[in-house]
């Protein structure tokens, strides 16, 4: 029916997708970073675009290029990502979070290149903000949807990270596989909304899986505007 049509269409709604691993700079020219490489949040957005949606994508540094028909804002640390992201919250209809956010970033960022001294070296690290979380305390309209990369209990932590943050849903991945997760063009999800079902799918290409990512915010868009 044309309402089932109108319900998969994001035409004219601002997305906001993030994606990529955020570093974090130890002196000026070391820093800790981890694997993502962005490819599934990339999809999400040049899927989103396809679509007819406004996006807006705020990336960690990534190899791919920027997706066709997408407003890109490349950013390195956590806290340039909070900055971008609550700059473009109030105006987006829903948010993406496939980003893998550094938790924690060092403690003391040295000016100059740190020297080798002793046999063993000690770093502290401070808690970087949760972007998603306060995304989740401030929400208004906005549609928010979590990712959970784990190596264990998958659904009990996606769960636990659905409700704390007060998402719509999330999208839950086990990352401990090798066809699935981090560096490959595939992966292997799994849906949870808020009513508290989940929905598991088989090995997909990522852009297959922003398919049906992004039909999911759109039945939630629609349910909620109308
Ligand atoms: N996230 C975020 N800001 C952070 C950490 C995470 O916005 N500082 C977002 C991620 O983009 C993802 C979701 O929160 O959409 C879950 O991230 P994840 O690392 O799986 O969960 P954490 O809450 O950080 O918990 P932990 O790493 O301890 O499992
Ligand atoms: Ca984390």
């Amino acid at each position: 029916t044309s309402q089932k049509l109108t319900s998969q269409t994001l035409t004219g709604q601002k997305i906001l997708v993030t994606a990529g691993g955020t570093i974090e700079p130890l002196d000026p020219v070391r820093y800790i970073g981890n694997r993502s490489t962005g490819r599934m949040g990339y999809a999400v957005a040049a899927e989103a675009a396809r679509r007819g949606a406004d996006v807006v994508l705020v990336s960690g540094p990534s190899a791919l290029a920027d997706p066709v028909g997408v407003r890109v804002i490349r950013i390195e640390t956590a806290r340039q990502m909070r900055e971008a992201v609550l700059r473009e919250f109030p105006t987006a209809a829903a948010v993406i979070k496939s980003a893998a956010v550094a938790d924690y970033r060092p403690a003391v960022v040295a000016d100059q290149k740190i020297k080798k001294s002793d046999e063993d070296l000690t770093l502290k690290f401070v808690r970087n903000p949760d972007i998603l979380l306060e995304l989740g305390q401030k929400k208004e309209h906005q549609v928010l949807v979590g990712f959970a990369a784990e190596t264990c209990q998958v659904e009990e932590y996606a769960r636990r990270k659905l409700s704390k943050k007060n998402l719509d849903f999330i999208v839950a991945n086990d990352v401990s596989e090798a066809d699935a997760g981090f560096g490959v063009d595939t992966n292997r999800i799994k849906l949870i909304d808020r009513s508290g079902k989940m929905t598991a799918y088989p090995l997909m290409s990522k852009k297959e899986l922003a398919g049906i990512i992004l039909d999911h915010v759109a039945t939630v868009l629609n349910n909620s505007q109308q």
